[in-house]
């Protein structure tokens, strides 16, 4: 691959390539993600990260330590939301996947929410900032993730609609989200713990000062307009804001370590793979990010 190398002392040469997509990504290769990164290594990530949104590093083989450690460099890392998850000291790093409990691979997915657009934890009032997830085992095709890019899709809007939602604000709801994924409801003290949140339907990107769209799959309803209307609203705008030019659709590639920005990003996983046949295990870990503005 042709791309600007990164460091060049040591046996891994760090080389990043052009976008992968006009709406974002791209790939690192040669970096070694199991030692602490090297300062101009870490630089180079977190401007490829505001420029790209979604940073891709190829060739990795990370246990779960070593993708802890690997993801405190960028921040505080976020407790898996739900009682089912694994307790204990890589609870912090879990999987996602499509196997029971058996090993087998399984249509009956646990995290069928994943599979629809959203942006990880919108229903905290403090909401995700980075999400990593590493590729451990994949079928032999599909079981892409698509990233959509929600400073373009608002740029895009024409005017009128730009006026017309300016200031508004959108309820966050884990129940409205996974009834809407049609996943079983949370307890009634899970839903204490997280109670619905209101964001704007407008977020500034704290870094980059992009205004984006931040809806989704747990985006409930829109505060203070009639219901009906609010919907129709939303998934007008979720409709107009996965549009094919705004998409990149990640194909995996075994030891893929992929970083993306909820920030400015909508994801969802593609069920475009024999979900029955094929086992497809990654490892996340979640960066927690800062009160949307
Ligand atoms: C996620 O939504 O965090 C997981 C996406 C995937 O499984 O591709």
């Amino acid at each position: 691959m042709t791309g600007t190398v990164l460091a060049t002392a040591s046996v891994h040469t760090p080389s990043i390539g052009a976008r992968l997509s006009p709406a974002g990504g791209v790939a690192i290769t040669g970096a070694d993600l199991s030692r602490p990164l090297p300062a101009d290594l870490r630089d180079a990530t977190l401007a490829a990260f505001r420029e790209h949104h979604v940073v891709v590093f190829r060739d990795q083989d990370l246990s779960k330590e070593e993708q802890l450690a690997f993801t405190l460099q960028f921040g505080e890392i976020e407790e898996h939301v739900g009682r089912h998850s694994a307790a204990g000291r890589y609870g912090l790093v879990h999987t996602v996947t499509n196997v029971d409990e058996d090993g087998r691979p399984t249509t009956k997915l646990s995290a069928v929410g994943n599979y629809h657009w959203h942006t990880d934890k919108s229903y905290h009032a403090v909401p995700s900032l980075m999400t990593l997830l590493h590729a451990k085992e994949l079928p032999p095709e599909g079981g892409d993730t698509q990233f959509a890019n929600m400073a373009m899709a608002y740029e895009a809007l024409p005017e009128d609609m730009k006026q017309q939602i300016a200031g508004l604000r959108v309820v966050h709801s884990w129940a409205a989200s996974r009834r809407r994924a049609g996943a079983p409801p949370p307890s009634d003290i899970e839903m204490r713990e997280r109670p619905p949140v209101d964001h704007p339907i407008v977020r500034t990107h704290p870094e980059t000062g992009a205004k984006t769209l931040y809806i989704g799959n747990h985006a409930s309803h829109i505060s203070g307009i009639p219901e009906t209307e609010g919907d129709a609203l939303l998934s007008d705008l979720l409709e107009h804001a996965t549009q094919p030019q705004f998409v990149y659709t990640h194909h995996w590639c075994g030891g893929d370590l992929v970083m993306w920005d909820n920030r400015c990003l909508l994801h969802r996983a593609l069920a475009n793979y024999e979900m029955a046949k094929y086992r497809r295990i990654l490892h996340r870990t979640v960066v927690t990010g800062t009160v949307p503005f």
